[in-house]
């Protein structure tokens, strides 16, 4: 089963539980948020009292709630997050000194635990800590800013995160982020996805969310046949 999960990154702030709620509707129920502070990434955008505000989707629309922190020591920051109704929290590597500290700490909070890394960093970095985590994600672009373009060598890196998550036998979701879109969601899936995260392709552009939502999936269920 492969998840779509929009981010709110690219919803309109000023009515954002609606436009949040047209994906849900048109059938998506995970909602990606993008939390950044300024340092670790140059944009500054979400914090936990948005999350808090989007718990009525959660509890009531049954959402899962999807926080990836790209923030400076995001361990002062995660029960703030959890507080707030987060499903789960994925760090960055390299914002991380302990990291096999933070990821059980964000499990104590009763949290799934989501770890990520920059297109530069390598997968060695992660090995490590594969048989902790929920979830992996890989960015495929350099955070900070939605409506970038896909990194072309990030399907070569999902490919070999998949064999390395295959090969410990981790049920780990392996998600992907950044200039996710109809175009080349098959190929992601198909090397080894199953978590896209859309943020422009899902809210942007002229088309309803809705029509956006279903070209996405259509690319998804087409690629997931033929696995
Ligand atoms: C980038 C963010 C992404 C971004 C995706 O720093 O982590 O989630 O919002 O946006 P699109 O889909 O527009 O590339
Ligand atoms: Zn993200």
């Amino acid at each position: 089963m492969v998840k779509l999960a929009p981010s709110i990154l690219a919803a309109n702030f000023a009515r954002l539980e609606a436009h949040a709620r047209e994906a849900l509707a048109a059938g998506t129920d995970w909602l990606h948020i993008d939390v950044m502070d300024g340092h670790f990434v140059p944009n500054i955008t979400i914090g936990p009292l948005v999350v808090e505000s989007l718990r009525p989707l959660r509890d009531g629309a049954g959402a899962t709630l999807d926080a990836h922190l790209m923030i400076e020591n995001p361990d002062r920051y995660l029960e703030d997050f959890a507080r707030a109704g987060a499903d789960i929290i994925t760090v960055h590597v390299e914002t991380c000194p302990h990291l096999h500290r933070t990821i059980q700490r964000i499990k104590e909070l009763g949290v799934k635990a989501g770890v990520t890394l920059n297109p530069a960093t390598s997968l060695a970095a992660l090995e490590d800590i594969l048989p902790e985590v929920d979830l992996v994600l890989i960015m495929s672009v350099n955070p900070g800013y939605g409506g970038q373009s896909y990194i072309p060598s990030s399907t070569a890196k999902i490919q070999r995160l998949r064999a390395m998550l295959d090969s410990i036998h981790s049920k780990a979701w392996l998600e992907v982020d950044g200039g996710v879109k109809a175009g080349n969601a098959a190929e992601i899936v198909r090397a080894g996805a199953n978590v896209l995260v859309a943020g422009s392709a899902v809210f942007g552009g002229t088309r309803t969310v809705a029509e956006n939502v279903a070209a996405i999936q259509s690319a998804i269920n087409g690629a997931s046949q033929r696995i």
